[in-house]
């Protein structure tokens, strides 16, 4: 296969986005772990490498514990990190996962430099800023995956609600991924529906605010770990919008530099993803109060962005 993919954090999120890439047929797959779990990606490799002859799609999955092994990929998607844990403060979060994208970025920079990066870790909007000033790549090729996921989960909870295919049902999820995402009602669609006609407007405020908790809620019940499986199919829908060339018009946290009035930090916006990564940002003419909301979620970025570099923010 001419493609490769590399997956760095064999992880829970990290090994179902190897899987997904591998079953979809998108390219060979190598996952990464760090050199204390040596054995785990060998063997979540060699488990999914059994499983290829049943998907008729060919490809190879191997695992790894050196980083160097990156090389010659086309996309990297970058899964390693903790999640925040009880206790753990947003500072200890920060400093934690910073530690463990800056070598990582390294690795890239140095073995896979025409790479296309997209990165999961949390904080996502800072580690995707951080992996993109760590590698200096050009702003088109590094991304950060929260959008998609949200926008997914908003058109489950309205398939659910709905009773009709989440794949009819369009939406628009900006800002920051957390608590601070600005769903826009205004660009959701049913089959080219205007949702208000379909949803009374108190289900579709319960909507989303369910949609703004999906992830904790999805915390909750599992008591132990994350939501992976919709985070590593998000991760993998931009990974292949890459690879095959797709032009798709979805939420990325990209590196803004004047749209929307922010600049120097990393969000979730609209953008055309295609061949060469970010082709276009989409700049959509936001109400005041959806305005508002979106640069109150840049703050609350650029803030851990200060905290993280030492400089004061700048996002406007
Ligand atoms: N952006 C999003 O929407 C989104 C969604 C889900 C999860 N996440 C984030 O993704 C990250 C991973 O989540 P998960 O559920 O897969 O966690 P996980 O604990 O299951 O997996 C993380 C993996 O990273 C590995 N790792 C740690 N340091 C490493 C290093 N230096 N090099 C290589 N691998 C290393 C660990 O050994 C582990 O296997 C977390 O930060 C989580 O918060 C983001």
């Amino acid at each position: 296969m001419k493609n490769k993919v590399a997956v760095i954090g064999a992880g829970n999120v990290g090994a179902s986005a190897a899987l997904y890439v591998a079953e979809r047929g998108l390219a060979d797959v190598v996952l990464i772990d760090r050199p204390e779990m040596e054995g785990m990606p060998q063997g979540k490799a060699l488990d999914m490498q059994q499983a290829a002859p049943l998907w008729h799609k060919g490809g190879t999955i191997t695992g790894s514990s050196d980083l160097a092994d990156v090389k010659g990929a086309n996309v990297v998607i970058m899964t390693a990190g903790f999640p925040r844990k009880p206790g753990m403060s947003r500072s200890d979060l920060l400093k934690a996962n910073a530690d463990i994208i800056v070598p990582a970025a390294q690795a890239v920079k140095q073995h896979a430099p025409d790479a296309y990066v997209v990165v999961v870790t949390n904080p996502l909007d800072v580690m995707a800023w951080l992996f993109w000033k760590t590698t200096g790549f050009p702003k088109h090729r590094v991304l950060g995956m929260a959008g998609i996921l949200d926008s997914a989960r908003f058109r489950a909870f309205l398939a659910m609600e709905l009773g009709v295919s989440g794949a009819d049902i369009q939406a628009m999820v900006l800002g920051g991924h957390g608590d601070s995402m600005v769903p826009l009602p205004k660009y959701t669609t049913v089959g080219g529906i205007s949702i208000a006609d379909l949803v009374p407007a108190d289900r579709l405020a319960a909507i989303i605010e369910r949609t703004r908790g999906g992830g904790a809620e999805i915390v909750k019940l599992l008591k132990t770990g994350s939501a992976y499986y919709a985070p590593a199919m998000s991760a993998v829908e931009m990974a292949e919008a890459i690879l095959t060339d797709q032009k798709r018009m979805v939420p990325c946290s990209v590196l803004l530099e004047g749209e929307y009035g922010l600049k120097s930090l990393f969000i979730g916006v609209p953008v055309l993803l295609g061949g060469k990564g970010v082709e276009k940002i989409v700049e959509l003419k936001l109400d005041a109060a959806d305005l508002a909301a979106l640069q109150k979620s840049a703050k609350d970025v650029s803030d851990m962005i200060a905290e993280l570099s030492g400089e004061p923010a700048k996002a406007s």
